[in-house]
This record gives C-alpha cells, structure tokens and sequence, in this order.
C-alpha cells in the first residue's frame, strides 16, 4: 500500500500527512482550502481538485477533518470519495465524528465493496508530527491488517476494536476526560488566584502529588502565559461534548458532569473564543468570578 489520498491539512492533518511523505508514501492531497496544501506540495505530494479524484488515485484514503458533517460530504457529496473509490480500497476516517456518521459510512462502504474504518486519535499535533499518536481503530479485521502499518507511521499505541462504533465512542469517552480536566484545572487557578495562590505554587503541588497528570502541567503553563493559540479549537471541543452526551443520551446513561462543562464550553464559543485554544475556558471562568488579568498579576 504505497498510494495513499489524505483530505483535511488542518491543525492534525497536515503533520501526520508530513509524517506520511517523510516515511516514503506517495501522497495525493485535497483541502477545502487549496493554499494549506502548497507545503506539503512543496515537498511532493500530489493534488488532487476533488475527494472524488482522490480517491481514483488512491488504495488507501485518510481523512481528518473537522465533524460529521463535512466527512459525510466529503464521502457521500457528488464529488465526494464514493463517487471514485476503487473496488477493495479502504477508507479511515481519523477524525472525531459521531457513531451514526461511523456506522452509516461502514454500511455505505461495504455496498460499494470497499472498505470504512475509523481511527480516532488521542494527542496533539506535536504527537502527530512525532508518530506518538494513540489511535482506536474500529472496523472490518482484514481491512484493519492491511492498513496497520500505515497507522504504525502515525501512532505508536493501537488499540483495535471490532465493532467500529466502539472505537468512536472510545474517542468521545476520551475527550470527556479532557474536558473535565481542563475545567478543574481552570476552577483551581481562578479560584487559587483570588485567594493569592499563583498557578506556579499550583502546579508545583499538583507535580509532587497522586494529583498530577502531564496535561495539568503543559496546559498549566500555557494557561499562565494566557497562551491560548490553538493546538485544539474550543469550538471543536463543544462539538465532541456534544456527541458524547448525544451518544450518552442514546445508551441511557446521564453524564451529568458533563452537562454542566458543555453550558461552559457554549459561553466559550459565544463569547467569540471558539477559534482560541479550548483553554480559553478560563477566561470565562475568570468573567464568572470577575476576576480580572490585572488583578491576577497583582495577587498571583
Ligand atoms: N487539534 C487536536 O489536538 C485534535 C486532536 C485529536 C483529534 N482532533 C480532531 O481531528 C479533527 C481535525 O482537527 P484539527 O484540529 O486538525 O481541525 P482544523 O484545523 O479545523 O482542520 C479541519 C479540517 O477540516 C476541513 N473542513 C472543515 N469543514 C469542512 C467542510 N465542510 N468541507 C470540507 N472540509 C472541511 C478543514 O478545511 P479548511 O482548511 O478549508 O478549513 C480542515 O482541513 C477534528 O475532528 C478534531 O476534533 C483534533
């Protein structure tokens, strides 16, 4: 499996389409936005004008884009992947999308007699650019054994499931983690700086104890710069709290918690942050306390 299509060079897609032309793939590439591809042109990948033409050229498909929507246009639309899939080529979709959207595409592949997987991935984009992604690969076995060494280039822990919305609800699971953690972190900053606790003294405690995660600290220290250049959209975050509590909803489990993180990650978009890092989630909970930056540099 040389040829390989990739359509979506955001944030993720264009490291981890890097890491492909780096490992000797002979890539060919769309974006909705055809300048986000001119580096990687610039380094040989081919182009491609439409999901369609990509497919035509191509045993294996990777797509990371931004939500459900677009994957099913960019895979069912008149000029989306189905259009020109060759018999027997697979599709794996990496980004975060719903279970409906997983299923309903595995369906709509197997009619073609191609193949859908989806893979998921836990990491940012220096994980991506570094192949140290964590990847939940859910679909057909054979199609999973053929592409697993493609994913081996972009991740270096896989974990398979055989029923594709297991590996979809994996991801939504995971993301929920994130969400929560970014919110208690954020709580414990605005709440440590009113009463004069800065973020160092913070995150020192939180590195010396049971407490501690590696997000807590690298997120910790962009949050106290006031970093918010995104690594992961706010708005992109809103929507995967959105389709873990539609999932949740559908399985009849209540998430609770997570009802109350999605009210703060709507305020985040609302006030105009959703392109900001989905940290920028401080900054509405420092408005909810009226805590401002100035106040905090005098406290912290
Ligand atoms: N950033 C992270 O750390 C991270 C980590 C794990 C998973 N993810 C997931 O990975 C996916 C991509 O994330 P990202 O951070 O790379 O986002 P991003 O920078 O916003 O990239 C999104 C990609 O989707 C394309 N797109 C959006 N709407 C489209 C439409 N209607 N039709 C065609 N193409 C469309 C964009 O094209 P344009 O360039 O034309 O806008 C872009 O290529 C998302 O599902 C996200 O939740 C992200």
């Amino acid at each position: 499996m040389r040829d390989i299509g990739f359509i979506g060079l955001g944030i993720m897609g264009r490291p981890m389409a890097e890491r492909l032309l780096d490992a000797g793939y002979v890539l060919t590439v769309f974006n909705r936005t055809p300048q986000k591809a001119e580096p990687l042109r610039a380094r040989g990948a081919r182009w491609a004008d439409s999901p369609k033409e990509v497919a035509r050229r191509s045993e294996l498909l990777i797509t990371m884009i931004a939500d459900s929507e677009a994957l099913e246009e960019i895979a069912r639309g008149p000029e989306g992947i189905l259009q020109g899939i060759r018999p027997a080529a697979i599709h794996v979709d990496m980004s975060t999308v719903s279970p409906e959207t997983t299923e309903r595409l595995e369906r709509a592949y197997r009619e073609r007699e191609a193949a859908f997987l989806h893979a998921p991935v836990l990491g940012n984009w220096r994980h991506a650019a570094e192949g140290k992604l964590l990847i939940f690969v859910g679909g057909d076995p054979q199609a999973y054994q053929r592409c697993e060494p493609v994913l081996r280039v972009l991740g270096h822990r896989i974990w398979y499931f055989e029923r594709i919305v297991q590996a979809t609800h994996m991801k939504l699971i995971a993301n929920s983690f994130i969400a929560g953690m970014i919110l208690t972190l954020a709580q414990a900053f605005v709440f440590g700086r009113r009463v004069g606790i800065s973020p160092d003294c913070l995150l020192e405690v939180l590195e010396a104890s049971a407490l501690n995660a590696p997000m807590y600290q690298s997120k910790g220290r962009t949050m106290r710069e006031r970093d918010f250049r995104p690594n992961f959209y706010a708005r992109h975050m809103l929507k995967d709290v959105d389709l873990a509590l539609e999932a949740a909803r559908r399985a009849n489990v209540p998430l609770p918690v997570l009802s109350v993180i999605r009210e703060l990650f709507i305020s985040t978009v609302a006030r105009g942050f959703g392109e900001e890092d989905y940290s920028a989630v401080l900054k509405v909970l420092e408005e909810m306390a009226g805590v401002t930056p100035q106040e905090q540099t005098l406290q912290g």
